[in-house]
């Protein structure tokens, strides 16, 4: 049986080392621990894939040392961490735009998704040069361009087709995690968000730990998820249900 998808928004890293008197990047190497911890904890929760909003697009506006710390930051993380990756059962692989991540850091990225490439425990998604709405764009170009040389009909392409032209086939995720307060998407998975339960706290990112993400599957726990459909609705009438009755989960 397939697990749980969650995708996280792991925000407040600069506010957590601004509140310690600290420069940003001690912020970013904190949110360095919440990742290890995270993925850590994540299969024995039920999670079987995390995907995890490291370097949005957008990010490239800030100052040229912050961006240069995160890049060596995530060649540090693939360099030091493949080996506990390996042996729990870890398989990397990146999303986004791959020609402008450092040389060195791009080496060691997929020297970790090719030796992880077997591992099946969990799936961990690297989101890096990600910006949702270019990728919708990439996949629309390539299904026009299938579509140009004729191996495709252009009444073929479904929203279930553009789907699997962008994401591979990777199932959406089910819960929507995002630290530090904030309460929007910020170019993150918006086609596979669409039925995702969003989950926001006031938890700064390099504070965020396992338990916390417990915290956030037992509220996920208690969603109803309807789709859009009627789902398990209780016959009555909402306001005679006892407000603290817990609801059933649909799916
Ligand atoms: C947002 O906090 C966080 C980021 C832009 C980077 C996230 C990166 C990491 C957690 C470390 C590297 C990741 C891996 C996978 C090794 P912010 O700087 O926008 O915080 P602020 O809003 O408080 O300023």
């Amino acid at each position: 049986m397939s697990g749980l998808h969650v995708a996280v928004i792991m925000d407040g890293n600069g506010r957590w080392a601004r509140s310690r008197g600290l420069p940003r990047w001690r912020g970013h190497l904190g949110g360095v621990e919440s990742v290890r911890d995270v993925v850590r904890a994540a299969p024995d929760l039920g999670i079987t894939t995390l995907t995890l909003y490291a370097f949005s697009s957008d990010n490239w506006k800030r100052p040229a040392a912050e961006v240069g710390r995160l890049f060596w930051l995530l060649r540090e993380y693939c360099t030091r961490e493949r080996g506990e990756l390996l042996e729990n059962g870890v398989r990397v692989t990146a999303i986004g735009r791959r020609d402008r991540i450092p040389r060195s850091a791009l080496a060691e990225l997929v020297r970790t998704e090719t030796e992880t490439a077997g591992e099946s425990r969990l799936h961990l998604r690297l989101a890096i040069d990600y910006s949702s709405k270019a990728e919708i764009a990439r996949a629309s170009r390539e299904l026009a361009q299938r579509a140009e040389t004729g191996s495709l009909a252009a009444g073929e392409i479904s929203p279930d087709l553009l789907y699997q032209t962008l994401t591979g086939g990777v199932a959406a995720p089910d819960l929507l995690i995002r630290t530090a307060g904030e309460q929007r998407l910020s170019d993150f998975l918006l086609w596979e968000l669409a039925y995702a339960e969003l989950y926001f706290t006031t938890v700064l990112w390099p504070d965020f730990r396992r338990a916390d993400l417990m915290r956030a599957l037992a509220d996920f726990r208690r969603r109803e998820r309807r789709f859009g459909g009627l789902g398990a609705r209780p016959a009555s009438p909402p306001e005679l249900v006892p407000a603290n009755e817990p609801k059933r989960r649909a799916v």
